[in-house]
């Protein structure tokens, strides 16, 4: 019997392992505006928890399920520093900077809690919806102004190129610029839109792009 268990569990170890599929990183994913006097949760979301996390996690995300992973104010009683200090995540490409590492650990030290609890909005044909589905998601760790052009980072920015964003969804390998790109290894570097995403993203635009 015990043998037993330790044979299964070392089935489940390899099954465990090949569930650590991750995309490779690459120069665009470089952390930039990583200010440790300018403590947030957006800038930790958008420097670090999109770029290294999302592609295995997406509670990343969402604030609200985000800080029930951490014990405010305590970095060493809070699991997910423990894991990211001791490079066991992410489990790819040797773990975070030690910057980045300093920034989770300065942010867990002040964090109170989310200030808005941030509710996910219901995928609909809305700018909102689409912006936190589709756009921050898929295109945003890269299209913010101040790495890749265009900047998607503005409702405006979004309205003005929307047919640029469908059609480099949709026809970006024939484009020659498949969007979100591919690593070394044919993988999408961030999450790809799903067919729902950009069918509603498409009847945003019949509906006139409103800010809505
Ligand atoms: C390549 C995929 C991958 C990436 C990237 C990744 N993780 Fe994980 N993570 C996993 C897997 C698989 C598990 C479950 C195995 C385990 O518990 O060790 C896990 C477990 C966790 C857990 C505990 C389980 C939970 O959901 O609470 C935390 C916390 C965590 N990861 C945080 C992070 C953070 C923070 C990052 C980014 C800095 C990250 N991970 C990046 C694959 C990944
Ligand atoms: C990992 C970084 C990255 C992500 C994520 C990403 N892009 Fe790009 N994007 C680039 C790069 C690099 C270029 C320049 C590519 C080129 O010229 O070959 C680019 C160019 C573009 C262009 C301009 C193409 C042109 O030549 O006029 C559009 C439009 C675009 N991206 C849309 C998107 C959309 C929409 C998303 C999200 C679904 C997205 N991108 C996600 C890196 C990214």
């Amino acid at each position: 019997m015990r043998l037993f268990l330790l044979v299964f569990s070392i089935f489940g170890l390899v099954i465990g392992c090949k569930v650590n599929v991750g995309s490779n990183e690459s120069d665009t994913f470089k952390v930039s505006r990583l200010d440790l006097s300018n403590l947030n949760f957006e800038a930790l979301k958008q420097n670090i928890l999109i770029p290294k996390c999302l592609s295995c996690h997406r509670w990343v995300i969402d604030e609200s399920l985000f800080a029930r992973k951490i014990k405010y104010g305590s970095p060493d009683e809070s699991d997910l520093f423990q894991r990211i200090e001791s490079r066991q995540m992410p489990p790819k490409n040797g773990g975070l900077t030690s910057l980045e590492i300093n920034y989770v650990r300065f942010f867990i030290q002040s964090y109170k809690g989310p200030t808005i609890p941030i509710k996910i909005p219901a995928l609909e044909a809305k700018y909102s919806s689409l912006k936190y589905h589709l756009i921050d998601r898929s295109c945003l760790m890269c299209h913010d102004g101040t790495k890749r052009k265009p900047s998607l980072a503005s409702y405006d920015q979004v309205r003005d190129h929307a047919d640029d964003i469908v059609d480099y969804i949709e026809h970006g390998d024939v484009l020659g610029s498949p969007m979100p790109p591919l690593d070394d290894q044919g993988r999408p570097k961030a999450p790809v839109p799903s067919a729902e995403m950009l069918t509603l993203f498409k009847q945003w635009i019949q509906e006139g792009s409103l800010n809505n």
